[in-house]
């Protein structure tokens, strides 16, 4: 019997990036994510997980090697100094949400929300703000429609993150350390909303350092350290018991924890 087939959500092949002839960030990295996958990166500060999700969502050019999504091609280069090219289209796609908040001090949370579906896709105003609500009220943030992103806690700035890249209906999610510049106390909220994302089949790639995080979300997890990738497998295999010295020695660091 044949099964039929579906291409990977994204393939990356051989992706090499540099800044400059100094720093080799990305050095002939591959990874392929299925559909409905959701992907947590861990790896050494300064090893390129940032870059690597910047790339992904086309903010970064790659010197080399090529980016496929649902199959079709989204991102190659020729080489250092040649042209990058990216589908825009599979671009508008994915989503992202960074460390430090980037909603636009001077709009409130709704005009947050609304402005890229409005500019971007020609989207009515009065439909845009409808589905914002809607959001917001999902994520616990109905009462804050109003309110300035400088009268937010972090938690909360977070969650209008999260949900002005929704507003885009995105196929893919990245994560790019989302608490790790929060409170302790606001950690869980924001841990909760992308949980409760990942219930509704949202693929995504997520980089963090949150041990229970990471083992409550990923279906799969990758460390990647000098530029490649050094292992990918289940969770509780590459989190409780890894194979490589160097994701051994990772773990232990990082998350306290003796194998
Ligand atoms: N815009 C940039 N210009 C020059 N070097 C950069 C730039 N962005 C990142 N780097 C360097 O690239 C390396 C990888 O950084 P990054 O992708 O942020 O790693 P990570 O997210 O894993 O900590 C680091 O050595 C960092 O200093
Ligand atoms: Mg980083």
């Amino acid at each position: 019997m044949t099964m039929p087939f579906s291409p990977p959500l994204v393939r990356m092949q051989n992706l090499h990036k540099s800044y400059g002839p100094e720093i080799q960030v990305l050095k002939g990295l591959d990874i392929e994510m299925k559909p409905g996958e959701r992907v947590v990166v861990i790896g050494p500060s300064g090893g390129g997980k940032s870059t690597l999700l910047r790339v992904m969502m086309g903010l970064e050019k790659i010197d080399s090697g090529s980016i496929t999504f649902g199959g079709k091609p989204y991102i190659s280069s020729e080489g250092v100094g040649r042209k990058t090219v990216i589908d825009t289209e599979v671009r508008r796609s994915i989503g992202m949400v960074f460390q430090h908040y980037t909603l636009f001090p001077h709009l409130n949370v709704v005009q947050n929300l609304i402005l890229a579906p409005c500019k971007v896709r020609g989207e009515r105003k009065a439909e845009a703000t409808e589905r914002a609500i809607a959001l917001l009220s999902r994520f616990g943030l109905g009462a804050k429609a109003k309110a300035f992103p400088a009268q937010l806690s972090g938690g909360q700035k977070q969650r209008v993150a999260i949900a002005r890249a929704l507003m885009l209906d995105p196929k893919l999610m990245l994560f790019d350390e989302v608490t790790s510049a929060l409170d302790p106390e606001l950690v869980a909220e924001v841990e909760q909303v992308i949980l409760q994302l990942a219930n509704q089949n949202m693929p995504m790639m997520i980089v963090t350092h949150d041990m229970w995080f990471a083992r409550n979300i990923a279906s799969r997890v990758i460390f990647c350290a000098g530029g490649v990738v050094v292992e990918d497998g289940p969770p509780e295999q590459v989190l409780g018991s890894p194979k490589e010295e160097r994701t051994k020695d990772f773990i232990e660091r990082v998350f306290h924890i003796r194998q």
